[in-house]
Order: structure tokens, then sequence, then C-alpha cells
């Protein structure tokens, strides 16, 4: 029988066998996935494992800076990379969704080409790729796979031509987890909600503006911080906001406002593939609610999506 004990002993003895004293790049996403891979390589090679974790400008609230410390705690060998600037470059006027997409994905792999060049000899790219991922190798999760997706592409960059390990490859995610939970690995890390690699971009209809960004941060902090504090988070899938294009007016005082419509989504699934809206109590959707328009300059409006996928995806792009 499979146990992460085990799993994590082979493993590890594995890797050091097959990386010997050879350097390592992987990039860090926040996710659990990643993570998990990072640590199984570290207790193989250490230092040797060079992490990079890219700010791309599109992540929840304060999570660059908290995710990079909980890194650090762990022990890894992390760099933090603030690129948020090239991407809200590349992201300026786009509006359709595939456009965010790639302009993303682009920006991720010139800035990870360029952090890799700086480690001198390195050998190897981890990815921290699970089972389903190898079976739905089209998909596109995380910054593996936005690297892999940009496989056919020409002109490949420098850190393609590295050789490649991917420790979780026989993975589901819930042995995944299992294996991060024997390598001490942080539950605020493990437990959290699966996350889109695009990030805020692909929550915020039409184009990205640093200051688009900061309101859906804003709106969404309420939104998870709420459900975690009610007990709440762990029984969705995933959960987050929307900021739409879509103004309403509204009545603040004697004032009127013409703001922002914001949706809120959460769902429960098991993979993904499919999902139902999460039937939050409507308390708990009340106060969320009156926190985010008393607080979200911009927002004077909430709805709950109540749309199942199929049809509707998780995602609004
Ligand atoms: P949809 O919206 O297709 O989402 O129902 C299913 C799951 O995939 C995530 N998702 C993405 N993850 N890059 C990613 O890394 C993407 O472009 C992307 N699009 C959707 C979504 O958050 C959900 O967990």
């Amino acid at each position: 029988d499979w146990t992460s004990e085990q799993f994590v002993d082979a493993t590890v003895a594995e890797l050091k066998q097959q990386l010997g004293n050879d350097k390592v790049v992987l990039g860090l996403s926040g996710g659990v996935d990643s993570s998990v891979a990072a640590m199984l390589i570290h207790h193989a090679i250490g230092k040797n494992l060079y992490c990079i974790f890219v700010d791309n400008g599109l992540l929840r609230k304060d999570e660059f800076a908290n995710v990079l410390d909980s890194y650090k705690h762990m022990g890894l060998n992390v760099k933090g990379v603030d690129a948020k600037s090239k991407f809200y470059d590349a992201l300026a006027g786009l509006t359709d969704p595939e456009a965010k997409r790639k302009a993303i994905g682009r920006v991720f792999i010139e800035v990870f080409d360029e952090e890799a060049h700086k480690i001198e000899d390195v050998k190897w790219l981890a990815q921290g790729t699970i089972y389903p991922d190898v079976i739905e190798s089209l998909s596109v999760k995380g910054p593996s796979a936005t690297i892999k997706s940009h496989h056919n592409v020409g002109g490949l960059p420098d850190f393609m031509k590295l050789k490649v390990v991917e420790p979780l490859k026989t993975l589901f995610k819930d042995e995944v987890r299992l294996v991060g939970k024997t390598l001490h690995i942080d539950d605020a890390i493990l437990g959290r909600h699966p996350f889109p690699g695009p990030g805020l971009a692909i929550r915020i209809l039409g184009d990205i503006t640093p200051e688009k960004v900061q309101i859906l941060q804003q709106v969404d902090h309420i939104f998870i911080s709420n459900l975690k504090k009610s007990g709440l988070y762990d029984e969705v899938w995933q959960a987050g906001a929307i900021l739409t294009p879509v103004q309403s007016v509204g009545v603040m005082g004697d004032e009127r406002t013409y703001e922002n419509v914001v949706a809120l989504r959460a769902v429960t699934s098991i993979d993904g593939m499919t999902a139902d809206w999460s039937r939050l109590p409507y308390e708990f959707l009340a106060d969320v609610s009156n926190e985010i328009i008393n607080k979200v300059k911009g927002v004077n409006r909430v709805v709950y999506d109540i749309s199942s996928k199929p049809p509707a995806t998780i995602e609004w792009e």
C-alpha cells in the first residue's frame, strides 16, 4: 500500500541519485503542487534548488509577501521577483480573455528565463506536474503548464533546454497534500483553494489596470477572510470575486452613486471539471455584501453567481 512516508523516503533517495550535485531551478506559484515539489527536492539537494517566485501583480491581496515568507520559513532558497509593471504593461488595453492569458504566459516565460539565466550552470528544470496534468497534458494550469503550452513555439527560451524533473508525476491531488503534510508544509499552503495562473486578470472583465486590481483585491480579501472566519473556507472548493465592467446606480447617504458591480463565486467540485455553486448561508452573504459595499470604494452592488458548470465555467473569462 502507498504511504506518504514511504513515498517521501523513496523519492528523496531517487532525487539524490538523479540530481547529484547539479543545480535545479523551479518556479513557485504559491499553490500546493509547486510547493510540495520544491520541498521534496529541497530535502534531496538543499541549497542547490533555486526557487523563483514571480509577483505578476495579479495575486490576492498581500499574497506575494505572505507566501514568500512561508517559503523562507520552510528553508527554501527562494527569490521573489517583482515583475508587476512588466505584466501590467503587457496587459494594458487588452480585453480579450485569451489575449490576456497569452500575454501573461509570455511575460512569465520572459521573466523566468531571465532569472534562470542568472543561476550559473543550472542543469534541471523542476515542475510540480501531477498525474492529472500528465493525462490532460494540454491543460493550462499554473506556471509549469504555462511553460508546457509554449513548447511548440519557435525560439525556445534557454531554460527549456534544461532536463526536466517532475517528482509528483504519479500522484493525485489528495496524495500531493498527504506528502505535503509529511513534509510539514503549512496548512495555509496545503489547504489553499486552487487559483488560476493568470490570477485576477481573468476575474477583471475587460482591460486590466492596477487600480482595478486593487479594488478586486480588497473585495476578494473580504470574501475570503469571511469564509475563513466562519469556517466555510474548507467547505468550498474554490471561491473568488469578479469585477464586472457594469456600473449601476446606488445611493450613499444622500448622494447618488454610479459604480461597479462585483460578483461573488463559490463552488463545490471534485476536480474543477464540473462544479456546482455553493449554497452559502444568506446571513453570511449579507454580511459579506455589506462589508464590501461599505469598505470598498468603487463598488456599490454585489451579486452572487448561481451558475453551475457546465454550462458556466468557474472563471468568468
Ligand atoms: P474553468 O473556468 O475552466 O476553471 O471552469 C476550471 C479550473 O481551472 C482554473 N483555470 C485556470 N488555471 N490557468 C490556470 O492555471 C488558466 O488559464 C485557467 N483558467 C481556469 C480555474 O481557476 C478553476 O480552478
